[in-house]
């Protein structure tokens, strides 16, 4: 039998489970910016979690929205009933989604955001009569979580290939990732607008009338922060419009203020269909997603159902009481302390400090937006990643945690984030560079 204290029985996700069990690395406390680990010692947060405790940890007014939903009412379905929290909830994401974009189905995470949206893509071309238009448009290097729809979708390799033969009828778009002509951009490069013509060719291939939707993360996160390049989502979207197909965008990381403005879509002035979002949305203090549908086609599928369910999709705990509790404190917060806007004033001095880096040891490019920044490291000869996970863990060991991709160093910080942090977040990555070979 194991002891409560052996590491044997979890087996940890994305991790690799026997180097980290043989050197574990614990925290036992968070508080604003800051873990804590056992010892005591603080580690700053560099990666808001995983991109997800957006207003900092263990926020008080959360804290208390969470203990005071569990104590009245614990759960409720909201299969055919319904717990007013619930509702609230969704009127409160609409008032901050782009206009018309306010129709919110709830699910628990990112992955079932993603899966959940291109159901609703395909339950909507059936709804309309086009229930031909079936295929699923992704993009290489993209990361809509680890379900089945979403790896389908994805474009990471290692996601994928162990998986079988997936969803059907799924083409990808080529990424976007152009480091010859675009290194150290500042905020969006100025090459590669032209990616998303690449759609036409899609088109051309399997014809319009098969494809219902294309699927793209706005900032690609996962795969190492790939920033768009200038007017490459409007292309998409004029390019989706004209040939009927529907745009979502997968906005689980930049969602709730990343990049200085309540979503993606509203940063960069460009209406997808349908939004995916979860992480920020409760501060990650209790597990959600959820999915805002236009109403163009929520009233589509409501109208042509054949049954009393319109949509035969939900989970057990979609729109669970303690999770819309935490999402309605989350957005009390990050509205009363401007939060958005603190990530837009903050974005320049972001850039900078992101860019001080330019000529540390091992870097060949540096990408940002927002409060969101990459720095690529050029990978070590015969061993890639290997340079990465290195600096990862001597900066934990100096008390900053970063996160690593590939090759790649990917920072988010709270939006609480102060000035001298970012310092202390850049000063502690040169130190690790440079210990490094
Ligand atoms: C863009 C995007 N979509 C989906 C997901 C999956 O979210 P989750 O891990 O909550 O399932 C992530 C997670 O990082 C993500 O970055």
């Amino acid at each position: 039998m194991p002891t409560p204290n052996s590491l044997d029985s979890f087996w940890m996700p994305f991790t690799p489970n026997r180097a980290f069990k043989a050197d574990p690395r614990m925290v036992v406390r968070a508080e604003g910016v800051h873990y804590y680990a056992p010892d005591g010692r603080a580690i700053l947060d560099g990666t808001a979690g995983l991109w997800c405790v957006a207003a900092g940890h263990g926020r008080p007014r959360i804290v208390a929205a969470i203990q005071r939903a569990a104590a009245e009412l614990d759960y409720a379905t909201n299969f055919n009933l319904g717990c007013p929290a619930a509702f609230e909830f969704a009127n409160r994401l609409a008032d901050i989604l782009p206009g018309g974009l306010d129709r919110i189905f709830y699910t628990n995470s990112g992955s079932e955001s993603a899966d959940t949206a291109l159901k609703i893509a395909l339950a909507y071309q059936r709804a309309r009569g086009k229930a031909g238009k079936y295929r699923l448009i992704g993009r290489e290097r993209g990361y809509h979580g680890t379900n089945f729809g979403g790896i389908s979708v994805g474009g990471i390799v290692r996601n994928r290939m162990t998986y079988g033969p997936m969803v059907a009828g799924v083409d990808h778009l080529p990424h976007t990732h152009d480091i010859t002509r675009n290194a150290f951009s500042r905020g969006e490069p100025t090459h590669g607008v032209e990616f998303a013509d690449a759609l036409e060719r899609i088109v051309a291939l399997h014809d319009a009338s098969t494809i219902a939707a294309v699927i793209v993360e706005p900032v690609a996160g996962s795969t190492g922060v790939l920033i768009p390049p200038q007017g490459y989502l409007k292309r998409l979207r004029e390019l989706c419009t004209k040939h009927d197909i529907l745009l979502i965008f997968d906005e689980v990381i930049t969602g709730f203020g990343r990049l200085g403005a309540p979503f993606a879509a509203q940063y960069f002035d460009v209406k997808p269909d349908i939004i995916t979002m979860a992480k920020a949305i409760t501060n990650a203090a209790v597990p959600m997603g959820a999915v805002a549908a236009s109403r163009e086609i929520y009233d589509t599928i409501l109208a042509n159902a054949d049954t009393p369910i319109e949509l035969f999709h939900g989970y057990t705990t979609s729109g669970h009481p303690l999770a819309c509790a935490a999402g309605i404190a989350t957005l009390d917060t990050f509205r009363d302390e401007g939060l958005f806007e603190r990530a837009a004033e903050l974005a320049p001095y972001w850039e900078e400090a992101m860019h001080s880096l330019r000529d540390a040891p091992h870097v060949i490019d540096i990408r940002n937006l927002g409060l969101i920044g990459g720095v690529e490291l050029e990978p070590r000869p015969g061993a890639p990643t290997q340079r990465a996970l290195e600096a990862f863990r001597k900066c934990f060991d100096k008390g900053v945690l970063i996160r690593v991709t590939g090759d790649i160093l990917a920072f988010s910080p709270p939006l609480i984030i102060e000035k001298n942090q970012i310092d202390q977040i850049v000063d502690t990555v040169r130190g690790a560079l440079g210990e490094i070979g």
